[in-house]
């Protein structure tokens, strides 16, 4: 059970005021909120947020809730971990409640001990003692007294405890990422939805790959698993990642993707759950892998997709890494291209498509301190959605910026997304801009006005040059505003691009 001068991290800190953790970072800076080894007491975040109280968890409650809008699931579904997660949970709160019970009762022993010595002493002569020491058992009996008045509790260490049941906290090894459990997740889902890219494979307790070290804390197998664990495995406290959840704060040993070469190549077998037009040129493609054979991706990659024998495209995944099962994709309708045609005209549900992939090298920097800048140029949303949806879960100190630029109208084909993460987000912003002209064939006078366009944007925000730049849809649009980066001196390793949409 915390206790108000019990350490807590800055993650679990940030949770309960409901505000990023940059924002304690700053405080701290600032030496506005004290800390101690990157930790903070209940009692100090107290001084720094002196309104937080227990009723007002708006702010977390609607930080929790974009971030389920975000990976499209319902807040009621996730709101709580399985019954018998949350009994682990609670017992294992109730044993430190019985431990600070017992070390209170042990303080009252000790302090009626303390006054009978006292007593012994005044039994002494020397008046002026006996006055002083009499004085002093008064006092002490007043204090015990006061002591053992239940005080009305802290609201802050009551929202402490009740998202400690709520969602356990996980820290990985030696890579320091960090991230908390919620509902019902296993420990592989709760990393991967919050854009921690844990080595795993099949998701299904089947491969073996998501085998990881707990180096404290306890966990709970949540799910049966044909992979084999070794008695050496279990006795040093190996278990899967995708089979167990956290019923405690646990450290966890485990390797982290730390590029595109740590993602395997792969080939599926998937097929069509849904194909929605979006509007009369944009169709939303929604496929399912089978259950023990999960595409693993990052954020940004792209993937080759076959319909039969000869139709084939390369398309960006328009999805987030932390479902991988339901995988999305954005497609334009192009006439002649027999991929396009087939999926507007003909594509059936249930029908196969083979996946292979992914590939790309079109993913997010995480460096600390620089505000990420996403140009999204009609269909290049699709990565762009992807790699803004790991950002957030990142929740960078610096802001992200969405800038999406329009053929036309049609071309910003799902303008709630990016609307409704601006409304909901402090440190999200978001750009619709109108081209009036066909980004997939510029000639060298629309070029022109491609560029004034995106010069006017960066004369308004000239701290654009600041941030990492990552530009996505047809080509040579892309390489207008490529190069014109470039030219304001912009180095290469901090603008991004990818034009692989159809
Ligand atoms: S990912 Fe295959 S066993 Fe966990």
């Amino acid at each position: 059970m915390s206790d108000a001068n019990h350490l807590i991290t800055l993650s679990r800190a940030a949770r309960l005021i409901g505000v990023v953790r940059g924002e304690l970072q700053k405080k701290i800076q600032q030496g506005v909120l004290r800390a101690f080894d990157g930790m903070v007491t209940i009692d100090d975040l107290l001084l720094a947020y002196p309104k937080a109280q227990l009723e007002d968890d708006t702010e977390y409650t609607r930080v929790s809730q974009i971030k389920e809008k975000a990976f499209g699931k319902r807040i009621f579904e996730r709101a709580m971990p399985d019954v018998e997660t949350l009994a682990a949970r609670v017992t294992e709160l109730s044993k430190a409640l019985t431990l600070s019970q017992s070390q209170l009762k042990q303080f009252k022993g000790l302090l009626d001990h303390l006054g009978d010595q006292l007593i012994d002493i005044c039994k002494q002569p020397g008046v002026d003692a006996k006055e002083a020491v009499s004085d002093l058992v008064l006092w002490l009996g007043q204090a015990v007294s006061a002591a053992l008045v239940p005080d009305s509790p802290n609201p802050l260490v009551v929202r402490d405890n009740l998202l400690r049941v709520a969602a356990a906290h996980v820290t990985v090894l030696p890579s320091g990422h960090d991230f908390f459990i919620d509902g019902p997740d296993t420990l592989l889902e709760g990393a991967l939805r919050s854009g921690v890219p844990l080595s795993y494979g099949c998701s299904g307790g089947n491969c073996g790959l998501c085998k990881a070290k707990v180096v404290s804390g306890e966990v709970k197998k949540t799910r049966h698993h044909d992979f084999v664990l070794s008695e050496s495995d279990k006795a040093q406290g190996y278990v899967l990642l995708c089979s167990n959840t956290a019923v405690t704060d646990v450290e966890v040993e485990a390797p982290v993707a730390g590029g595109v070469q740590d993602i395997p190549f792969q080939e599926i077998s998937a097929t069509v759950k849904s194909v929605s037009l979006l509007n009369p040129i944009m169709a939303l493609l929604h496929l399912q892998t089978p259950r023990s054979s999960r595409l693993r991706f990052l954020a940004g990659q792209y993937v080759s997709l076959r319909l039969g024998k000869s139709l084939s495209a390369d398309l960006p995944i328009a999805s987030c890494p932390c479902d991988d099962r339901n995988i999305l994709f954005h497609v334009r309708r192009m006439s002649g291209n027999l991929f396009s045609d087939y999926l507007f005209d003909r594509l059936k549900n249930n029908e196969v498509v083979e996946i292979s992939g992914p590939e790309g090298e079109f993913i997010l920097q995480e460096r600390a301190g620089r505000a990420f800048h996403f140009f999204a140029l009609d269909g290049g949303f699709a990565p762009v959605k992807s790699l803004v949806e790991h950002a957030m879960s990142l929740e960078p100190d610096e802001g992200i910026n969405l800038y999406w630029i329009g053929s036309n109208d049609d071309s910003i084909y799902l303008p709630n997304i990016p609307r409704a993460w601006d409304d909901a987000l402090d440190n999200f912003h978001y750009t619709k801009l109108v081209f009036g002209h066909d980004l997939t064939t510029l000639t060298a006078i629309r070029e022109e006005a491609l560029v004034k366009l995106v010069q006017g944007v960066i004369n308004d925000h000239p701290e654009i040059a600041d941030g990492d730049i990552y530009i996505a849809g047809p080509e040579s649009a892309s390489r207008v505003l490529e190069q014109l980066f470039l030219d304001l001196g912009l180095p290469k390793t901090r603008v991004f691009l990818t034009y692989r949409s159809l």
